[in-house]
């Protein structure tokens, strides 16, 4: 039994919200163990110029205010991504508002960004050693903006030179509007506007733009984001953030309003994302978040088309000696598939 199965009933008779606290106050503090043996040659990659160790990624969400984002480096994630930031702090939604779906193993989060806003969280990123790991940058915008598009802009001026790439997190449901981000025309302007502002940095190394997307999306709203993404030449797609639709759940909580994550998003997030790849003729990286808890999970979603992937929810249930055992179980199956490295089998399923 390892540790996190002894700890796991004791934070399960706390809310949600106050054991992730206890999660972040532990890490913070260094009560946690770290992982530090290294990674088979097997799963490293390099993608944007960054060398990724292993293809597991800590999903958005987890390290809002970028607090923790080397002590997850150190349970063993390939990369951590950091936020969902805003310009201004803001306190989200009233509690309670996130739950655990035991039975299904899924969460329902309605948070509504809340974090310490952009000040802080630069605070954090300001002194970073980028060698000690890949740490990307969630940016969202403040519920009561009048300017959302800004919002995003401001965000990424402030962090650029801070963080090795950047999610535009444009599908979150719980701010209301910020969907809508996904649309056509706005989601144009965005991209414009974030490019421009890349490059009038002029920065020794361009980070990385990567947008984010919900799994809720129609086939006609998939085919306006590829078109777009492509036109402005975005340099990733993470698919997805949490859905609203509640599909073959059985906890009695499947009524909360909120976003669902954990298994029962896996199979829709990497039927959205395969759709993603064909459509972009698999020419744009993408990052395969959804369900994840074990290495086959990872493998199919690599199979459909990601480079990487992200999970968060599977933490909840399984804890962070999860990362290790995903890495293991995807090298094992890398090396019966006939594979030398990870990226020879991304997006085979096309093939
Ligand atoms: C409690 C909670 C908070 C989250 N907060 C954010 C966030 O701030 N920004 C974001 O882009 N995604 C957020 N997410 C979504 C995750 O990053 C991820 O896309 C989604 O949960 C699917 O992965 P999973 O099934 O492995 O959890 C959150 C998810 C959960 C469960």
């Amino acid at each position: 039994m390892n540790l996190y199965e002894l700890v796991k009933p004791l934070l399960f008779t706390l809310s949600p919200e106050r054991a992730h606290s206890m999660a972040i106050f532990a890490l913070k503090y260094g009560l946690m163990p770290s992982e530090s043996s290294a990674y088979s040659s097997s799963l490293s990659q390099n993608l944007w110029g960054l060398d990724f160790p292993n293809p597991v990624g800590l999903a958005a969400g987890f390290d809002k205010n970028a607090e923790v984002y080397q002590a997850m480096l150190e349970q063993g994630f390939g990369f951590v991504e950091t936020g969902t930031v805003t310009p201004v702090a803001q306190s989200g939604n009233d509690k309670p508002r996130i739950f655990r779906l035991t039975e299904d193993k899924a969460v329902i989060n309605r948070l509504g960004f809340n974090n310490k806003g952009l000040n802080y969280y630069f605070s954090k990123l300001q002194n970073r050693n980028s060698e000690n790991g890949i740490v990307g940058a969630n940016l969202g915008a403040n519920k009561l903006s009048k300017d959302p598009i800004n919002d995003y802009v401001i965000g990424l001026k402030k962090l650029l030179g801070y963080a090795d790439y950047f999610t535009i997190n444009i599908s979150s449901p719980n701010t209301p509007g910020l969907r809508a981000l996904q649309g056509r025309e706005a989601l144009d302007e965005l991209l414009t506007k974030l490019k421009l502002a890349r490059r009038e940095a002029v920065l020794q190394k361009e980070p990385p733009l990567i947008l984010k997307i919900a799994p809720d999306l129609k086939s006609d709203e998939c085919e306006d984001i590829a078109e777009i993404i492509m036109k402005h030449e975005m340099d990733g797609l993470i698919v997805s953030n949490t859905t609203l639709s509640r599909d073959s759940i059985k906890s009695s909580k499947k009524n909360e309003d909120g976003g669902l994550s954990g298994e029962p998003l896996f199979k829709l997030s990497t039927k959205i994302m395969s759709r993603m790849y064909s459509l972009t003729d698999g020419k744009i990286p993408l990052i395969g978040a959804g369900g994840v808890s074990s290495g086959a999970d990872a493998y199919a979603k690599i199979r459909a088309g990601a480079s990487l992937v992200q999970l968060y929810s599977a933490l909840v249930y399984y804890g962070p000696g999860l990362v290790r055992k995903i890495n293991s179980e995807l090298e094992l199956l890398l090396k019966e598939d006939g594979f030398s490295n990870i990226t020879e089998a991304i997006g085979l399923d096309h093939k």
